[in-house]
């Protein structure tokens, strides 16, 4: 039997966590052929619930959940994975910005990110959720000097899916139909949802949408503020579509699933397109094979989008400026 890969899950008695650990269980974050570990890291005082969670897992008789640690000592949680899924981050409340989240945050990347260099496998894929998760993964990746910074990246996929639901919403076609839709920069308020470059049914989405002031306007705002939308109806941060993002994101990287079209992955910029070296910048992006990914090349930004890049590229490089004792 191939032994299973192992997943570390941070924030794992947490709301994302209570959907997405059952659904890697299942299977949906490496394949329905991949057996699991799954390693669920939170705070002690969270332990007790992280226990009641295993429980539930095992009642849920998974064939592909092979084995589960409960831990809140990162280097046992971090040990010898293959696969970290950094969740556990305090959550924005009605009224704040995700950047309100920084100095509290950011410190748990500093010994996140050092315990994983430490422990986890050396080729360690590294996926960040907690906000602001760009900045977040930028802490964790400064502390890298065995493992590879180009894998540490952060979530913007869900933005990506929001875009792409509203798109297929208004023009009638199926979320399926759309390609290509990339978002860049920041996972905030300025992040900005490409339409440009995507298309709906293989035609171009601004031609088949027909009204450039509802892309510019409600469509853009919509995706750019969802994540307080939801707050404000729900009492609680998005938690299921959260995860659901989270697998989207490793399972495309993994499996090389949706190869051809673009998928939106915060990543260490390498200076592409203007944005600053080392930013962790969501762009397109290509997956070339199994945990092999690229920024798109050659797409050909009009002046509206450049600008919108450079708007959200800027807000990063404040962010990481703002974070400058935080980086090693
Ligand atoms: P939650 O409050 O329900 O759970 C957070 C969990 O993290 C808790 O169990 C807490 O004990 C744990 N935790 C806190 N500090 C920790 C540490 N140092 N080590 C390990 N665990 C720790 O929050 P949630 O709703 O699950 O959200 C988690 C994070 O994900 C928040 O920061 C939220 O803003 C973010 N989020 C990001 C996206 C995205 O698209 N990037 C989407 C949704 C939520
Ligand atoms: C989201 O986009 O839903 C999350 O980042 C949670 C938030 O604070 O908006």
């Amino acid at each position: 039997m191939t032994s299973p890969v192992k997943v570390a899950v941070t924030g794992a008695a947490g709301q994302i966590c209570y959907s997405l650990l059952f659904r890697i269980a299942a299977g949906d974050l490496l394949g329905k052929d991949v057996p699991v570990e799954i390693h669920l890291v939170d705070l002690p005082v969270a332990l007790d619930a992280c226990r009641g969670v295993v429980m539930e897992l095992e009642d849920g008789a998974f064939p592909l959940l092979k084995g589960t640690v409960v831990t809140s000592d990162y280097d046992e949680g971090f040990g010898d994975i293959d696969v970290a899924l950094l969740v556990g981050a305090k959550p924005r409340g009605p009224g704040m910005e995700r950047a309100d989240l920084l100095k509290d945050n950011g410190r748990i990347f500093v010994g996140q990110g050092a315990a994983i260099d430490r422990s986890a496998k050396k080729d360690v894929k590294v996926l960040v959720v907690g906000n602001p998760c760009n900045t977040n993964a930028l802490i964790a990746a400064s502390g890298a000097t065995r493992t590879d910074r180009k894998n540490y990246t952060a979530m913007t996929r869900l933005d990506q899916n929001r875009a792409m639901a509203q798109l297929a919403a208004r023009s009638g076609a199926s979320v399926g139909d759309v390609r290509n839709l990339a978002v860049w920069g920041n996972h905030s308020p300025t992040m900005f949802p490409d339409w440009f470059g995507a298309t709906i049914n293989g035609r171009p989405a601004a031609d088949v949408i027909g009204d450039d002031a509802w892309l510019q306007g409600d469509f853009l705002t919509t995706v750019q503020k969802r994540g307080g939308a939801i707050i404000k109806a729900r009492g609680k941060s998005s938690a299921a579509s959260a995860g659901n993002a989270a697998l989207d994101h490793i399972y495309s990287w993994a499996t090389g699933h949706m190869t051809g079209d673009f998928v939106s992955m915060a990543v260490p910029s390498d200076g592409s397109y203007g944005v600053p070296e080392g930013l962790v910048c969501s762009f397109p992006c290509r997956i070339t094979g199994p945990w092999q990914y690229e920024i798109v090349q050659g797409i050909e930004l009009n002046d509206y989008a450049k600008a919108a890049v450079k708007r959200t590229a800027d807000e990063l490089a404040a962010e990481r400026e703002a974070v400058s004792e935080m980086l090693s």
